[in-house]
């Protein structure tokens, strides 16, 4: 086991849910590294700020002085890099920030990493890890057939995927070519507590509460393979320190739903939680399309499970029962993202008047 984790974008949904499982699963510390964008959030972190083996760091990963700051206070034994912009329908009104961080970031860190290497001692270069996360997007739509393997072939559709295919790409050519020892993960949509409110599930989660309407981009009948956050989490650790060198490892739950399927299941647990707005499926409301809406992803998870023995706990309707009532019980943590970062308006609709419409995007 490692003991001296860098992670970088800490502040967010899955890289908080991965500072909560190591500081309170493992005896590691934790140096939290994150710029903080509007994404990024410490109360996320409120559970663990205190621990005297949990350190924050505000800085931008595209800021190569500031890294090397980190890397010499710290001397990592492992980075888990999960900074990212990972909004699709962001990505679709202006990709700038995303090539900025998800491909000069990503190269600044494996720059960064590689100089810290070079000045270690032989110890930390055979023990050193740095697990790259990336998204099964990068392998672009499946039929309604099949599922995504480590060797399908990388084919992104939107400036998102592109911009985290780009840095995957990055990631392995900095160990075949300067020997940095890379483990990649890519892993289908997450969902679980302190999900920012502009995704699908925690959206329509607190639009039902509100009485608001559940917008669904089309018919509903794209389809994601839904992963728990803390499945996420602890298959990340295990793959930062069993999986081998130069590899990949994708993570899924093996839960497909299409979207429409998934806004009626959280409907449906709403009746049951807060009967006063039963029932709220006459909130769901058809929009417009995401332009280049990929029709379906799905994981092949067998590596993971057989090499590494991972195996989601949650399946998604224990998962998305746990979600719900998390929301309905943290008002805390997501009132005030409603009322002044996002307020719910849509995005990503490639240029069109987007004004007064809300968002429904699968991720
Ligand atoms: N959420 C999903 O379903 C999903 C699925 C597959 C892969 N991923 C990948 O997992 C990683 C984490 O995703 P997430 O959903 O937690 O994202 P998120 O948007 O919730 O969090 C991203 C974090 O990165 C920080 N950040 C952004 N730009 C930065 C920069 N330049 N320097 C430092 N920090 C910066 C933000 O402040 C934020 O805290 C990403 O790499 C994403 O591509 C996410």
């Amino acid at each position: 086991m490692r003991a001296r984790i860098l992670v970088t974008g800490g502040a967010g949904f899955i890289g908080s849910a991965v500072c909560r499982y190591i500081i309170r699963e493992t005896q590691a510390a934790v140096v939290n590294v994150d710029k903080l964008t509007y994404a990024g959030n410490l109360a996320s972190l409120r559970e663990i700020g205190d621990d005297p083996r949990y350190r924050f760091v505000r800085a931008d990963i595209c800021d190569r002085a500031a890294l090397d700051a980190v890397f010499g206070e710290a001397q990592p034994d492992a980075v888990m890099h999960l900074a990212a912009e990972s909004h699709v329908d962001r990505s679709i009104d202006g990709a700038r920030d995303f090539i900025d961080t998800n491909i000069v970031g990503t190269f600044t860190l494996l720059e960064a990493a590689r100089a810290y290497l070079a000045g270690a001692d032989a110890g930390t270069r055979e023990n050193f890890r740095f697990l790259h996360v990336s998204t099964d997007e990068v392998y672009g739509s499946l039929g309604p057939q099949g599922l995504f393997s480590e060797t399908t072939r990388y084919d992104p559709s939107s400036p998102y995927s592109a911009s985290k295919a780009a840095a995957d790409h990055l990631a392995t050519a900095w160990a075949r070519t300067y020997g940095l020892p890379v483990v990649l993960s890519n892993c289908s949509n997450n969902y679980g507590p302190y999900h920012f409110p502009e995704k699908l599930i925690p959206l329509m989660i607190l639009n039902a509460l509100d009485g608001r309407p559940l917008p669904v981009y089309g018919a509903g009948a794209n389809v994601r393979d839904w992963l728990h956050v803390e499945d996420h989490a602890r298959a990340l650790w295990l793959i930062l320190n069993a999986g081998r060198i130069g590899e990949k490892y994708n993570v899924g739950g093996r839960n497909e739903r299409t979207n429409l399927e998934v806004v009626h299941a959280v409907c449906a647990i709403l009746d049951r939680l807060a009967p006063g707005g039963a029932p709220h499926a006459r909130l769901v409301t058809h929009v417009a399309d995401r332009p280049g809406h990929d029709r379906r992803y799905a994981i092949d998870a067998t590596k993971l499970e057989t090499e590494l023995g991972w195996r989601a706990r949650e399946t998604f309707d224990t998962g998305l029962e746990k979600t719900v009532r998390w929301y309905l019980d943290n008002d805390w943590w997501w009132r005030p993202l409603r009322d002044k970062v996002y307020t719910g308006e849509r995005l990503g609709l490639a240029g069109e008047k987007a004004a007064g419409k809300a968002s429904c995007a699968s991720r």
